[in-house]
């Protein structure tokens, strides 16, 4: 088991350890009782997670004798939203749940962001742990504290920036994850081999077959390479100010993508699209060198990620859904691209008319 620390000390936040390992999980009630003690633990699952996982884990605190609770929502981002986290509010007032209670995320990128957000407001905070049980949410949302709910207008419009005591990441979960959830975490793992390039980068080419097939040990080195990346940005702009938000790369027209597909696309498959377009617009706006283009393409098509814009996508709705994002200013477009790989900068400078035909160009 492998440990990184994301040290947040001087920026009001606590500092927490991020756990890895192969089975940690079977080990996971001894550890929650050693460093997280609680009067009681509640752990909040959506429905599949709870059919997959639920029993066993809740075994792991009961046989230990620690008090405990599971509250289950309907799995799916359309659970993602205020009725939710109300219903879940209700629950603990029911539970009697106080500042003494430990919640515990069990379950992918909803979860956590549900999960978190109710510890955030609960009883003006208490303290929450990350089990991240999919790809996506082991290497990005259950690390930095991105808490939050879906509106009618819009994904996480509500929320907070609120820390996790700790993140446990159990690679085994992977084995069993549907091929479309996997696909998801890819598109963020290439993210971060293209905003760090280097030795990050090099680990996914090296690896591609390993990692095709979930080897865990190449899982574990390249699932730790990407907490490690993703801590030190939280580390130095925890509250996504500033070079944090280079891990929006694929992200504008991502997000754009996903809600003009009415959600039918995943955010897997939308952010690989909006990264193939950064890849282009850098190409065109900020003379990204052909060769690095070319071999961050090879990488994406190695992985089966996708990188073609669907035909139908009507290019106006999803001008109009970057320019109500919310990382906008004014009506400018944050766009993270890259001078080179490894070399990602945030600019809203790029033109209406470079976008527009950078989108048309890439429809398949
Ligand atoms: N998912 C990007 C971030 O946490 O900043």
């Amino acid at each position: 088991m492998n440990t990184i620390r994301v040290n947040l000390e001087n920026k009001g936040s606590s500092s927490y350890n991020i756990q890895i390992g192969h089975g940690i999980v079977d080990r996971l009630g001894l550890m929650i009782k050693k460093e997280h003690p609680a009067g009681l633990y509640v752990i909040i699952t959506d429905s599949r997670v709870k059919n997959l996982y639920g029993d066993s884990f809740v075994s792991l605190f009961k046989n230990l004798d620690l008090p405990v609770e599971m509250l289950v929502f309907p799995a799916g981002e359309e659970s993602k939203n205020m009725a939710t986290a109300m219903s879940i509010i209700d629950a603990l007032i029911s539970l009697k749940a106080d500042r003494q209670t430990m919640i515990i995320a069990l379950g992918g990128g909803v979860v956590g962001d549900l999960a978190g957000f109710v510890s955030s407001i609960y009883l003006r905070g208490i303290p929450f742990l990350q089990v991240p049980t999919t790809l996506l949410a082991q290497v990005d949302s259950s690390i930095g504290g991105k808490t939050g709910v879906d509106l009618a207008a819009g994904k996480n419009l509500v929320g907070a920036i609120y820390q996790p005591r700790g993140v446990f990441i159990d690679t085994k979960f992977l084995l069993s994850l549907p091929e479309r959830e996997w696909m998801n975490g890819l598109a963020e793992i290439v993210k971060y081999g293209l905003i760090e390039g280097g030795e990050y980068l090099a680990l996914l080419e090296e690896n591609l077959p390993a990692l095709k097939t979930r080897q865990p040990e190449v899982l574990h080195g390249v699932i730790e390479g990407a907490c490690r990346i993703k801590a030190g940005f939280v580390e130095i702009d925890e509250q996504d100010r500033g070079v944090r938000r280079f891990l929006n790369l694929g992200h504008t027209l991502g997000h754009a993508l996903e809600a003009e597909s009415g959600y039918d696309m995943s955010h897997g498959e939308a952010v690989a699209i909006g990264i193939a377009t950064g890849l282009e617009l850098s190409r065109r706006h900020c003379h990204l060198p052909a060769e690095d283009a070319k071999r961050a393409l090879t990488l994406m098509d190695e992985l089966g990620v996708p990188r073609t814009i669907p035909g139908h996508a009507d290019t106006g709705a999803l001008m109009e859904h970057m320019k109500r994002d919310k990382k906008r200013q004014g009506q400018r477009i944050n766009f993270v691209l890259l001078k080179r790989l490894g070399m990602p900068f945030v600019t809203g400078g790029v033109s209406e008319q470079l976008l527009i035909e950078t989108i048309e160009g890439l429809k398949g």
